[in-house]
């Protein structure tokens, strides 16, 4: 059988819990042969054991990969192209949520957001883009957050960050646009992973806050990970050739009121 993402070649950061993970097996199950890249080594090594081979001749495999690192960057786009010969697909996931508003927010967990969540993407693209020009064209998806389009009131870092990710992918989709690597940013709502978790779950009236956003989302329910993976299928699969730049907005409906 045949995938819709065969004879791609994909790295995706973060791939060892939630929305990663979700990439790795969507992406190996349609064809896609796959290397996951995180910190938390024995997560992301269970997420590629538990793919193996699939039917449509995906594979899926674990390197370690600290996203703040360009040459950790360097050694993991090494690692892809000397398993699978070549880079077509770069899924920038790898993410972290630290609560503060801008009088709250330290200095560290600035620091910290602004490493992972943007510097992070500028060095993912920054060292896979020559190999996927390489390889004759790719696609990027940068996962940004509708908290990198609408404000809220306790996390200036993250807003910061996941502002910045929508903005660097389209200003990349217009420097690559000739030279046939697309770039787009995906903006997921709430979504059922640890991040969300770790983030709501770390002040006193969590539940209630829980409550209140999923009474924002129109369709009345936290979003499931694969249903980020299925918008970034499509976005890195030749059905999208004709789309770059572009904002793809998965959020239950939140950002549409
Ligand atoms: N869950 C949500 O509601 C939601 C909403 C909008 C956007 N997002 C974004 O989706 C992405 C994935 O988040 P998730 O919900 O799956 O969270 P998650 O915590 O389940 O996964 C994030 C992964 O990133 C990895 N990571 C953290 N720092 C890293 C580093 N320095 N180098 C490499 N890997 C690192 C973690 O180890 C983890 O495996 C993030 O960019 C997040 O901001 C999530």
């Amino acid at each position: 059988m045949v995938g819709r993402l065969e004879g791609k070649v994909a790295l995706i950061s973060g791939g060892a819990s939630g929305i990663g993970a979700a990439h790795a097996r969507v992406f190996a199950a349609e064809g896609a042969k796959v290397l996951i890249g995180d910190i938390q080594d024995e997560m992301g090594q269970g997420v590629a054991d538990g793919i193996g081979v699939t039917n449509s001749g995906g594979q899926a495999a674990y390197t370690h990969l600290d996203v703040t690192s360009e040459k950790s960057w360097a050694e993991a786009v090494n690692k892809a192209v000397n398993m699978y010969g070549r880079l077509t697909t770069l899924i920038n996931n790898a993410g972290i949520a630290i609560i503060g508003g801008v009088g709250a927010q330290s200095q560290e967990g600035w620091d910290k957001t602004i490493a992972v969540n943007q510097s992070g993407v500028w060095y993912g693209m920054k060292t896979a883009i020559p190999e996927m020009l390489k390889a004759g064209g790719g696609a990027v998806v940068n996962i940004s957050s509708v908290y990198g389009i609408i404000g809220s009131p306790d996390m200036i870092a993250y807003h910061a960050s996941k502002g910045a990710v929508r903005l660097m992918s389209k200003a990349a989709a217009l420097e690559y646009a000739g030279q046939g690597i697309r770039v787009n940013s995906v903006h997921p709502g709430i979504i059922d992973t640890p991040i969300m978790k770790s983030a709501l779950t770390s002040g006193p009236e969590a539940e209630l806050f829980m409550d209140s956003i999923k009474g924002k989302t129109p369709l009345g329910r936290f979003g499931k990970p694969e249903e980020i993976a299925y918008g970034s299928l499509y976005l890195c699969s030749d059905e999208a050739a004709f789309v770059t730049g572009a904002e793809l907005v998965i959020d239950g409906g939140w950002t549409a009121q």
